[in-house]
């Protein structure tokens, strides 16, 4: 340690010589043109190609959705069933540790898929759907291969989302819970730039394919900064566990610097559009009221204290506050939740590798070096 210290001391550092702006992690640059989806955070409005997320949710289906985002028609209606998995996808899951994370199962299907299918380039509208196809079969066969159980073929019948709770929990769905993932499915869907769909761009920007791609952005939204917060928004209602209790916890919380989960933004300074969509959905779920009851009690209250504890920064619910409350609704294990939000957003980032191929430039940034000035090996080449 003493000796690096001491190189570092001796070392001349080129700082800053490169004036050009830089913004850590990218905030506030431009990084590129959608006609996708649009993030309004300071009006807290969301649109897929200028049609509202909420008339998305009340009025369409994820098969609709993920059409529109393809193609950019809406269509008067539209099947997306779950896709037969190859055998060797099979295998490769089979061959996962039970314990391994379902986001890497999920990774792993996609990229043994991409291998035996080789996806050519350009991307196409058909490699798209099928891989949006694929994903939840390969999540439900996972779930169910550690637990020993075996994995259940498609019901082409059914809708992705339907299909998907189908292929999991081996009965067929109750139309209620199916339409409910349904428009989980749909907010999920799509939201500009963030880190996955940015990755997603980046390897299609090498021309490489969209298996390879959805591999990244898989990879990118398995980080707990990006996919993790709606498994901790239960676990955050689990410990308070009634309204009596809120007060007392959530006050606790913020006095040990402890972040609300299912609260706050990087860029909505309003109430999430999408929160609002899933808050309608969960009130319309049969047996969830005493636990949605306690979800409100519990988001009425953070808001006053947030608001009390930062008058000069707008915190609002997030997406993952009510995401949470649909997906405890329907039974699915927590430690599924970041995967399944993976499911959800395969339309955007697909659409959004469609986006990046048909006006391609390859994304290579700048970067400003703040390393050692050019010098010598020790002993080499001393004279110039
Ligand atoms: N609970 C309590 N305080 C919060 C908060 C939350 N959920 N979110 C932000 N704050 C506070 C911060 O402590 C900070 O206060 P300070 O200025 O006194 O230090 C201030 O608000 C600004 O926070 P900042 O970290 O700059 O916000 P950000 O834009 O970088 O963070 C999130 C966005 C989402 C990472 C952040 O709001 C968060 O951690 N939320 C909880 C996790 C979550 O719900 N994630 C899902 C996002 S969809």
């Amino acid at each position: 340690m003493a000796r690096l210290i001491n190189a570092m001391a001796t070392e001349q550092i080129e700082h800053k010589t490169d004036q050009r702006a830089y913004s850590p992690g990218l905030e506030g640059v431009l990084a590129g043109e959608s006609s996708l989806g649009k993030v309004d955070g300071e009006r807290g409005r969301l649109t897929y190609r200028g049609y509202p997320i909420e008339e998305l949710v009340r009025a369409g289906t994820y098969a609709q959705v993920a059409e529109l985002l393809w193609t950019g028609v809406w269509p008067d209606s539209a099947h997306l069933p779950t896709a037969p998995l190859p055998d060797p996808v099979v295998a490769a899951l089979r061959a996962l540790p039970p314990t391994a994370p379902p986001m890497d199962a999920l990774r792993t299907a996609t990229s043994v898929w991409g291998a035996i299918n080789r996806p050519g380039w350009p991307p196409t509208v058909e490699q798209a759907r099928a891989l949006t196809a694929l994903a939840p079969s390969a999540l439900a066969a996972f779930a169910r291969i550690r637990q020993g159980k075996a994995p259940i073929d498609p019901d082409p019948e059914l809708e992705l989302a339907g299909g998907f709770l189908y292929q999991l929990f081996g009965a067929t769905p109750d139309p209620a819970a199916a339409r409910a993932l349904d428009a989980y499915f749909i907010t999920g869907a799509e939201h500009g730039f963030n880190a996955s769909t940015f990755t997603a761009r980046v390897i299609t920007s090498t021309q490489s394919d969209i298996a390879s791609a959805v591999c990244g952005a898989i990879g990118a939204m398995k980080g707990p900064l990006h996919g993790g917060a709606p498994s901790e928004v239960v676990n955050q209602l689990h410990q308070i566990g009634s309204v009596e209790h809120a007060e007392k916890w959530l006050d606790d919380a913020l006095d040990r610097g402890e972040r609300l989960m299912g609260f706050g933004h990087r860029v909505y300074r309003a109430y999430d559009p999408r929160a609002a969509a899933l808050r309608q959905v969960a009130e319309g779920m049969a047996g969830m009221a005493d636990w949605l009851s306690l979800a409100v009690a519990v988001e009425d209250m953070a808001l006053r204290k947030l608001a009390q504890r930062h008058p000069d920064r707008p915190l609002f619910t997030n997406v993952e506050y009510y995401a949470a409350a649909v997906l405890q609704g329907i039974g699915l294990p927590p430690d599924l939740f970041p995967a399944t939000f993976a499911l959800s957003r395969h339309a955007g980032w697909t659409a959004h590798v469609l986006e990046q191929a048909v006006a391609n430039r390859l994304i290579r940034p700048d970067v400003r070096y703040v390393g050692p000035a050019e010098r010598s090996l020790p002993g080499v080449g001393a004279t110039r």
